[in-house]
């Protein structure tokens, strides 16, 4: 097993007028797993296949372990891949296709013979190692692909969007099954995906990529509580943070008629007399009708049996701006009412409008 660094790597397409990935700096410990998320294009499956030997790296370096395998071809550099489409053979039945890789590289038929049956154990996949691959259902041929990365036992795994092709139940339950066998075997495992639930769920570490460049790393626990900047508080999250100008006032922002109390220092950074505020619909609650806050009307209400989403407008700055809030499920605003809305003490994020860079100190839970 091994670490894995990208130092500085960059790979400009040809023809392209921006790198795809501009001078990723990422370091991923051994028998970590590490999402890279992002949202299409932003450069996840270039960075996975630069490190895979699969791409081209047009400047800087990438380390599996201590060492350099920028210039080493992908057959020597000890890893695994599982793709999107799984890639399998269709005329090979499911043993041969997960000791396919084996047998090319030398292995004894014994040998090969026992690490696709340790492999199938753990996969719940003995019972169709006779199969051929168009006799399997959608979540028995991605066990397959995985399986053919485990029987090779490499130092790394990479996965790009591995459970794509399964609907959206399957989903849930293989990427619980991909992270405890991951977790069993401690390989190092570089997983992509756009999906920021799955980035959440799964991940050590998350590290979010926009436009080829990297954003933040940091667990989802950290990206979560202290966003970076509005685009990393923007993606992680489901309903997403609310994100509107404010004003700044003396000690704090206005949140409507309520001024919220924020850390001076970091106000005092701010470029302008307006910031962006963040606030998670968690963080908000609907204050009295005579208490301050934001005067909000009520659009749609979402029941979703013991919680519940309000999804209303207000008007900040003359423009209509969408706000979404928890409720209780069963006791809330209707459709159609104007409400107050205030956000919990400590739980509002302040950005720089200018820069989108975060000026507050993590919220209280940190
Ligand atoms: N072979 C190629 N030649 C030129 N440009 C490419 C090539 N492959 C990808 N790109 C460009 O590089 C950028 C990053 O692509 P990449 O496939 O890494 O994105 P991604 O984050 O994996 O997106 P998705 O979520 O849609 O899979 C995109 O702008 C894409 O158009
Ligand atoms: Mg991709």
């Amino acid at each position: 097993m091994a670490s894995v660094t990208f130092d500085n790597a960059t790979r400009l397409y040809p023809g392209g007028t921006r790198p795809a990935v501009d001078k990723l700096n990422l370091e991923i410990g051994d028998g970590e797993f590490l999402v890279l998320v992002g949202p299409s294009g932003c450069g996840k499956s270039t960075s996975l296949r630069m490190l895979a030997g699969l791409e081209e790296v047009n400047d800087g370096r990438i380390l599996i372990g201590d060492r350099d395998v920028t210039d080493v071809p992908p057959k020597d550099r000890d890893i695994a891949m599982v793709f999107q489409n799984y890639a399998l053979y269709p005329h090979m039945t499911v043993a041969e296709n997960m000791g396919f890789a084996l047998k090319i590289a030398g292995v004894g038929k014994e040998e090969r013979a026992k690490r696709v049956l340790e492999a199938a154990k753990l996969l719940d996949l003995e019972p169709f190692l006779a199969r051929k691959p168009k006799a399997l259902s959608g979540g028995q041929r991605q066990r397959v692909a995985m399986g053919r990365a485990i029987v090779r036992e490499p130092q790394v795994f990479l996965m790009d969007e591995p459970l794509s092709n399964l609907d959206a139940k399957l989903r849930v339950q293989t990427r619980t099954q991909i992270a405890s066998l991951q977790r069993r075997l401690g390989v190092t495992t570089v997983y992509v995906t756009h999906d920021q639930t799955e980035a959440l769920t799964m991940g050590d570490r998350i590290a979010v990529l926009k436009d080829g460049l990297l954003q933040q790393v940091g667990t989802p626990r950290e990206l979560y509580e202290k966003p970076n900047n509005v685009f990393v508080a923007g993606f992680i999250g489901s309903p997403a943070m609310n994100l509107f100008p404010a004003d700044l006032v003396e000690g704090g922002v206005k949140f409507g008629s309520k001024v919220v109390r924020v850390e001076a220092g970091a106000l005092s950074r701010a470029h302008g007399s307006e910031v962006t505020v963040g606030v998670r619909p968690e963080d908000i609650t609907v204050a009295p009708s005579d208490g301050e806050g934001l005067q909000v009307t009520v659009d749609l209400v979402e029941e979703l049996g013991a919680d519940g989403y309000l999804y209303g407008h207000s008007e900040i700055d003359g423009k209509r701006t969408d706000i979404v809030a928890r409720v209780d499920g069963r006791v809330h605003p209707s459709a159609g009412e104007t409400v107050t809305l205030a956000p919990a003490p400590d739980h509002v994020h302040v950005f720089d409008i200018e820069t989108g860079e975060r000026l507050t100190p993590a919220v209280a839970t940190v």
